[in-house]
């Protein structure tokens, strides 16, 4: 865990640095991804294959559980970046995933390997989402 300025190019560089650590002898696909949260702690992850496909963990969801576990509660903004050039997106898991964890202004930061991004809100990511309340 490390502290960072609160400023999204510094987040997708984590992101990227993060993806080098990628495990990834079956798809060659690297992603990495890097969280703030509101606590403006840094937590990273990569994606983590496994012989075994379906036991494969996606990056965003190795930060997520990376920050959940070291006690953060509340994600405010996440940078993801792929192998492939343009925005990268999450899969169905992950943004269920973040829906859990985000914060209010929760925001994505979908990166390019050049450092472009675009952003988005948990509702453009996943309109219409399930969840419980965790009160009751
Ligand atoms: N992957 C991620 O890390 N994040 C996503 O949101 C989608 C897919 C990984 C899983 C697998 O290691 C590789 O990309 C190809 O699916």
């Amino acid at each position: 865990m490390k502290r960072i300025p609160d400023h999204d190019p510094d987040l997708i560089q984590a992101a990227l640095d993060a993806r080098e650590k990628a495990y990834v002898p079956y798809s060659k696909f690297r992603v990495g991804a890097a969280l703030l949260d509101d606590r403006d702690r840094l937590f990273t992850g990569c994606n983590i294959e496994n012989a075994s496909y379906g036991a494969t963990c996606c990056a965003e969801r190795t930060a997520i559980f990376k920050a959940v576990s070291e006690g953060a509660k509340t994600i405010r903004r996440l940078a993801v970046v792929c192998d492939q050039a343009g925005p990268c997106m999450p899969c169905g898991i992950c943004r269920q995933v973040m829906a859990e964890f985000a914060g209010a202004d929760f925001e994505l930061l979908a990166a390019s390997p050049d450092g472009s991004y675009r952003r988005f809100s948990l509702d453009e990511l996943l309109p219409d989402r399930f969840g419980l309340s965790a009160e009751s």
